[in-house]
């Protein structure tokens, strides 16, 4: 399947995305196995969402000659992961981009007001850098449309959202609240549960990459 984009949505649709996300699905896959296979998608979804970085050519010579080199262009990319699932998302992505700088955020929901409430700070200087916030599931949107409010807050001027999975509920709200983010998913899920999983999904992603359930 080839990837899909519309309306700012990226559908990373490459085989090996969707075969490793479907093993990713089963209740029975090991803990061991999810964190390999976030692993492993997550390179395979950095290729993705920094496919349109910019290039500069510099001079260097081959043992046989001079030649204008492609390298990317300006400062080092910035990576942010959502704690604390966000963060099985990042690791993957250094793999690819070993030089990129980290952030982390952490956001609890409050039970009673529902507002997002942040726990957990510590990003590098954003300016001048491309931005990818790391969570592997967009559900109901608002954790992410918190976490990039925050970057903004912060300097990040250039930002992108990454993902493994997301609902519909989730793309809607995060998109309202922030059209300037283009969101990089493997997957749109069908809904959100009444408790806020997607479904068919693949259950919580933090207690399934710590095994903490
Ligand atoms: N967070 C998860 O880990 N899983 C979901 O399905 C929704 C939010």
């Amino acid at each position: 399947m080839a990837n899909s984009t519309s309306e700012g949505v990226t559908v990373v649709g490459h085989p090996l995305i969707l075969h490793k996300l479907s093993l990713m699905r089963r209740a029975a896959t090991s803990t061991g196995k999810f964190r390999q296979l976030l692993r492993e998608i997550s390179l395979l979804l950095a290729y993705e969402v920094t496919r349109d970085l910019p290039l500069a050519y510099e001079p260097i010579d081959t043992p046989l000659t001079r030649y204008d080199a492609p390298t990317i262009e300006g400062k080092k990319l910035c990576l942010i992961a959502i704690l604390r699932a966000g963060d099985g998302l990042v690791q993957g992505m250094l793999d690819l981009v070993p030089s990129a700088r980290v952030g982390h955020i952490g956001l609890y929901r409050d039970p009673k007001t529902l507002q997002a409430i942040e726990y957990f700070y510590k990003v590098p200087d954003l300016a001048g850098r491309l931005v990818i916030v790391a969570d592997p599931m967009l559900a109901t949107g608002h954790t992410a449309v918190a976490a990039v409010s925050r970057l903004k807050k912060s300097g990040a001027k250039q930002i992108k959202f990454l993902c493994l999975l997301s609902a519909p509920e989730g793309i809607a709200t995060f998109r309202g609240a922030h059209p300037d983010v283009p969101v990089f998913t493997a997957a749109i899920d069908d809904h959100l549960n009444d408790h806020g999983y997607i479904v068919p999904g693949l259950g919580d992603a933090g207690d399934r990459l710590y095994g903490t359930k």
